[in-house]
């Protein structure tokens, strides 16, 4: 690997190599080996450097008009070591809280909105945004924009690492948290290659880590990742941090989900739920979390509810099933996973007896959520079903139970259930959980073993 112009980086385990292989030798992965250039730029003496601010390093706190504010940014976390973030919905996907001294890869696609979080959780609580990206400008007026406490900002307008240490090392300031936006960008002088590359970002990531415990300051870095995880991704950091943390939803609907993959200090399986807004990020609260609209049967629509952490969301699912005009039908879903749908479609065939090698099928989930769970088999067959048949859910379906007129039309259905490949209906985990949901927003289980049972 000496000097060359382009080298082979594995996207899993960040190995380098010199030559492309079909399988990385460091971890065993297939196909990720992909090719970035590598410019090295002399022993650890790299020119290539974005330097930003000019020569001398200008810190900005957006609240220095105002002189009269105490000059605290943020107090010294408590003895316990872990603190709010102030963000109810935030505190619960960490546990209680941040971890003082701790790392967090806070990574997510560009323009989800985890600057906007970000800037948001230091109009909270206070602390230092390394901005990287922007200009302490744009984030001033971020600031302004979403009626944060401009006090609360500190802005350091860097692209080094080192800059960073020594601003610090300088300053002697104590902040409870400070934001890298975004490891992509940001580069130390001990690493070799350009900013962006593999290297950088290891060794970036690397000193944010140790200034993260020696400040006892909490550090969020922000990591875009690309559709296809793309190289220098964030997977390679996930082993380096202490957090991991996920932002995502669907670009073109405004709801936004805050996971954890990796968390050294709480559990993983609590999601926080938020809305992109005007004015920036919304909590949305248990009471508010169900994403239907009360209303009639809808020809298509079927309501299904999904565990969101451990709380139960309701969904609608929609399903378009008309007849094909192409060769090959087209199978188009948004919100479902494709392979799981394509199962679902197959299903419907065998089990329902829907001639879909001649229709087209579309399906969607409102509020832009990717479902990941199979629970909701049941409620996508049902609104294929009713699309099939131009008819709304009969909401009354236990079979052998009378229908009273009197209920008719008056408690909706609801489809929680996993469809195995047979046709048979599995029960899923919290099933009284999202029952009682349902039920408390006057929503009635259908109870079926088979999928059959959806034609009667
Ligand atoms: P941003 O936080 O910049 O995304 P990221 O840092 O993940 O790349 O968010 C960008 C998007 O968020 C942008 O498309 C506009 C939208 N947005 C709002 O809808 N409301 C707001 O108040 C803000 C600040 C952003
Ligand atoms: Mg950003």
């Amino acid at each position: 690997m000496k000097n060359k112009e382009t080298v082979f980086v594995c996207s899993n385990c960040g190995n380098e190599f010199g030559k492309w292989a079909g399988q990385c030798s460091g971890c065993g992965e297939w196909n990720s080996l992909k090719e970035v250039s590598n410019k090295f730029g002399g022993n650890g003496k790299s020119k290539n450097k974005i330097k930003m601010g000019g020569e001398k390093l200008e810190i900005v706190n957006l609240g220095d008009f105002d002189k009269n504010k105490e000059q605290t940014r943020g107090s010294v976390p408590t003895n316990s070591g872990i603190f709010s973030t102030g963000i109810s919905e935030f505190d619960r996907v960490l546990g209680k809280g941040i971890v003082q001294g701790s790392a967090v890869l806070f990574s997510g696609e560009p323009g989800i909105g985890k600057s906007t979080l970000l800037t948001q959780l230091i109009g909270k609580i206070g602390g230092l945004y390394v901005a990287g990206e922007e200009s302490a400008e744009q984030i001033g007026l971020r600031v302004k924009r979403l009626g944060l406490n401009a006090n609360n900002f500190d802005i350091l307008g860097t692209n080094s690492i080192d800059e960073l240490e020594e601003f610090l090392d300088r300053t002697q300031k104590l902040y409870k948290i400070a934001v890298v936006d975004s490891i992509q960008v940001m580069n130390c002088e001990n690493a070799t290659g350009v900013i962006g590359s593999v290297s950088q970002i290891k060794e970036s990531t690397f000193r944010l880590i140790q200034i993260a415990k020696k400040k006892g300051m909490a550090i969020f870095i922000v990591g875009h990742v690309t559709k296809d995880g793309d190289i220098a991704g964030p997977k390679l950091l996930e082993h380096m941090v202490d957090t991991v943390l996920y932002f995502e939803g669907e670009k073109n609907g405004d709801l936004r989900i805050l996971r954890t993959s990796k968390n050294r200090f709480g559990p993983t399986d609590e999601v926080g739920v938020f809305k992109m807004e005007e004015k920036g990020l919304r909590e949305i609260k248990s009471e508010e979390i169900n994403l239907i609209e009360n209303g009639e049967n809808k020809i298509g629509s079927a309501v299904t509810v999904v565990m969101e952490g451990t709380r139960p969301m309701m969904l609608e699912i929609q399903a378009l099933v008309v007849e094909s005009f192409a060769p090959m039908p087209k199978r188009i879903f948004s919100g479902i996973d494709y392979n799981r749908g394509q199962l679902m479609v197959a299903i419907a065939q065998k089990s329902l007896g829907i001639p879909l090698y001649k229709y087209d099928v579309f399906l969607s989930v409102t509020g832009g959520v990717k479902i990941e769970e199979t629970a909701a088999d049941l409620a996508v067959l049902a609104a294929m079903w009713s699309s099939y048949k131009n008819l709304p859910l009969n909401p009354n379906l236990s079979p052998g139970k009378p229908v009273s007129p009197l209920n008719k039309g008056r408690s909706l259905p609801v489809y929680i259930g996993e469809a195995s490949l047979l046709g048979e209906v599995r029960k899923v985990r919290n099933l009284e959980k999202r029952k009682k949901e349902a039920e408390s927003l006057g929503r009635k289980l259908v109870e079926v073993r088979n999928v059959k049972e959806l034609k009667t």
